[in-house]
């Protein structure tokens, strides 16, 4: 029989985020829930879900030493996955980047998974790799929109107006694990990047270095985004579970949801 070459997938994990909206006195990738940092809840999933075989964690500067602790102990007993710690940067897609940067030359599937969502089920980071198995080559999971949504409009210091009212059938909200192939998600970063160039210069001659970053700083916050430029991105269904944990209420809910399943 002809040897198969397996398709190789790797995870960056985003643990490099400050949680300023958390108010913890951690990062919050170390804050913790059910005595344990959100990054080694996210960790466990993702090993659960055995669709992993190199798992990147990207975290703050300071906090390196902390998350190869937390890396080290989840890898034990997994010797078939690689793991490694990198530094992220001041912004979600820095740290992206800097994921990118350490990836193993065999791999070719890349999911990219929010720390925060720490509870998303490893069967919902098979269904997105799947996907990107079956040919997709950017696949982002999403929940349907309970809350009827409207689009306003700015009326600088009065009231805000309702403009329309969106046809929620047509929204998603979207979740992390995002899944890639490997190379339209380092195109998609390469397009990003010259995009925001392009939108920079001006910008830098109007405010200044910092004040053009600060005006930057929301242009991409998810990965699909930046893949938009560069190709299709289909929908999987998401799962409840990969809520992502924002505020204080956010964790005491994550930890009213561990208490259950235990
Ligand atoms: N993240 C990251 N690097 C950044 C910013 C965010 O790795 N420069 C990660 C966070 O650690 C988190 C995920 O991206 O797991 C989603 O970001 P978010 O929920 O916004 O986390 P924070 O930026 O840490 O929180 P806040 O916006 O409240 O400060
Ligand atoms: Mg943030």
């Amino acid at each position: 029989m002809p040897e198969v070459t397996p398709v190789r997938a790797a995870c960056i994990i985003l643990a490099a985020g400050s949680g300023s909206r958390l108010g913890a006195e951690v990062p919050k990738a170390f804050a913790l829930l059910a005595g344990e940092p959100l990054l080694a809840h996210a960790v466990r999933k993702l090993l659960a879900s055995q669709t992993i075989d190199q798992l990147v964690v990207v975290a703050p500067p300071d906090w390196l030493g902390q998350a190869e602790k937390v890396a080290a102990a989840m890898a034990a007993g997994q010797a078939s996955v690689r793991m490694s710690v990198v530094v992220g940067g001041a912004e979600r897609q820095d740290s992206v980047a800097a994921g990118l940067e350490a990836l193993a030359d065999d791999v070719q599937i890349v999911l990219v998974h929010d720390a925060a969502r720490c509870l998303a089920p490893p069967s919902l980071v098979v269904r997105v790799a799947d996907a990107v198995g079956a040919g997709h080559a950017a696949v982002v999971p999403g929940l349907p929109v309970a809350d009827t949504i409207k689009r306003v409009a700015g009326s600088p210091g009065g009231r805000e107006r309702v403009a329309e009212t969106v046809d929620r059938n047509e929204l998603r909200i979207a979740q992390t694990p995002q899944g890639f192939d490997r190379s339209t998600l380092v195109s998609a970063h390469t397009a990003a990047r010259e995009q925001s160039a392009q939108v920079l210069t001006p910008l830098v001659e109007r405010f200044g270095a910092a004040g053009a970053a600060a005006a930057l700083a929301p242009l991409y916050t998810d990965d699909a985004e930046m893949a938009e430029l560069v190709t299709d991105v289909v929908i999987v269904p998401g799962d409840p579970l990969a809520f992502k944990i924002t505020s204080a209420q956010d964790l005491a809910y994550a930890e009213w949801v561990l208490s259950r399943e235990r």
